[in-house]
């Protein structure tokens, strides 16, 4: 929070510190702080509007979904059922998980009005009366902020008959996934569900529900502040607006970086103070884990959902993680195989058991026990798992070990005589 962002060398686009312009400030988490930032003047200009001419907005803007998948938000509002006076629900999906994705629990600790007024215009637009804050169940502190600011709001008077019930889960990856978090919700054990019927037809207690992530409900509120056509006419005419780039790993500065999409990872790392001295770039994961990696070669790539698609990746939830060249790209991959084999649900055969053949043979490629042929058996095993499994669970574990292979496959081969700790010795060299 003491870095300003205005001291480092300006890229070609700017930073646009909007959600995060007060992330720095004392008690910025408080009524008082977002109200003298004009807060909750996007609420009173929604509540002037008919709930139709609320959700034409959010669809002019071009807002997409912030989870990762980048669905257009306004579209998914509009797939709701008409009201038939029976409940409708929004769920904001706060269970943020990804590796590498550190947005939506700083947000909610340092601006959770913007989320709330986000949820109350949201609310407005779906005729919804009860709204539901999902988050990891990790994150206590993150939970009890979160509920004294919706009590604020609440005693204000500012969300009129709208409730808000924040819940905790027990902090488990799967439940990010929207339909194993409405399980959760509901009290049951988090397994993905088959989709169709999507949660805009059936979703919390079977009935027409909202998903959508911390990021793109609290960007609401400054389309309603400034308006739809200033929100579009950040980014690109498929990627509008701007949003939270998280930037971890071997950089001077890592943190949380807000730019409209088509900031270039070069221009970021410019913002980022670059590579830590001494070191030079090796590889970089711009959506998380579950995206493929990307090298200096794309570094001039523009961050927007279609440009990453067309250079082989996805942009996801701009978790972008940084390893200069003393990485190992396969202890890398190894720990993010880890990851995926004990965040599975094991709900179907080639997620579950898939994660756990390829968590044996990466960890011995990594110790420099592999075997001959070790590389193509992990790719047979990715293959066995892509597209075959009931959510995107399995093809986001697959990711890491074939762009990784794509990339760097003789260093996978090294794995069948040497460790990964002989050929990158690892050295406690970056300090915070
Ligand atoms: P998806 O593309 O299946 O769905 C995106 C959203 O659009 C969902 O809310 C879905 O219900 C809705 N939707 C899609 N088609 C629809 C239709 N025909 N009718 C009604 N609604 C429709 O993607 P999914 O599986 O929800 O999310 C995958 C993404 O999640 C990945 O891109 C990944 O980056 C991201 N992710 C994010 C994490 C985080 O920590 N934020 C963790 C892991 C993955």
């Amino acid at each position: 929070s003491e870095l300003n962002l205005t001291d480092f060398p300006a890229g070609e686009i700017p930073l646009t510190p909007i959600l995060t312009d007060m992330w720095g400030e004392d008690r910025s988490w408080t009524l008082d702080a977002y109200r003298a930032h004009g807060g909750y003047q996007g609420l009173e200009k929604a509540k002037t509007m008919e709930p139709s001419a609320v959700l034409e907005a959010v669809k002019n803007s071009g807002l997409r979904g912030r989870g990762g998948a980048g669905f257009p938000a306004g579209l998914k509002w509009s797939f709701l059922p008409p009201d038939d006076g029976l409940p409708r629900y929004l769920v904001v999906n706060a269970d943020e998980s990804e590796p590498g994705t550190c947005k939506d629990i700083p947000q909610i600790m340092a601006n959770p009005h913007a989320l709330i007024e986000g949820m109350a215009i949201c609310s407005r637009a779906i005729r919804c009366e009860h709204a539901f804050v999902y988050l990891r169940g990790e994150v206590a502190h993150v939970y009890r902020r979160l509920l004294a600011a919706v009590r604020e709001a609440t005693e204000a008077g500012l969300l009129g008959d709208l409730k808000i019930t924040a819940h905790a889960g027990a902090g488990a990856y799967i439940c990010g996934e929207e339909t194993a978090l409405l399980d959760s919700l509901e009290g049951r054990r988090g397994h993905p569900r088959l989709k169709p019927p999507f949660p805009a037809a059936q979703g919390l207690f079977a009935r027409p529900t909202v998903i959508n992530n911390v990021e793109t409900i609290s960007q609401v509120a400054g389309i309603f502040k400034y308006s739809d056509n200033w929100y579009a006419s950040m980014g690109t005419e498929k990627s509008k607006g701007h949003g939270i780039f998280s930037i971890s790993g071997h950089v001077k500065h890592p943190g949380q970086f807000e730019a409209p999409f088509g900031i270039t990872m070069r221009q970021l790392l410019s913002y980022c103070g670059g590579i830590r001295d001494g070191h030079e770039l090796k590889f970089w994961a711009v959506g998380g884990s579950s995206a493929p990696i990307f090298t200096p070669n794309e570094l001039d790539v523009p961050l927007t959902y279609e440009e990453v698609v067309s250079a082989g990746s996805m942009l996801a939830t701009r978790a972008i993680q940084v390893f200069d060249e003393t990485t190992s790209v396969v202890r890398v991959v190894s720990r993010w195989v880890d990851f995926y084999q004990h965040e599975s649900c094991g709900k179907c055969t080639p997620c579950r058991e898939g994660t756990y053949w390829m968590k044996q043979i990466m960890h011995r490629l990594e110790a420099g026990k592999g075997e001959e042929g070790d590389v193509e058996k992990l790719l047979s095993i990715t293959s066995e798992i892509g597209g075959r499994c009931f959510c995107a669970l399995g093809d986001a574990a697959i990711t890491p070990v074939t762009s990784g292979i794509k990339h760097f496959r003789e260093e996978f081969e090294k794995g069948y005589t040497t460790p990964a700790w002989e050929l990158f010795p690892y050295k406690r060299t970056v300090v915070f």
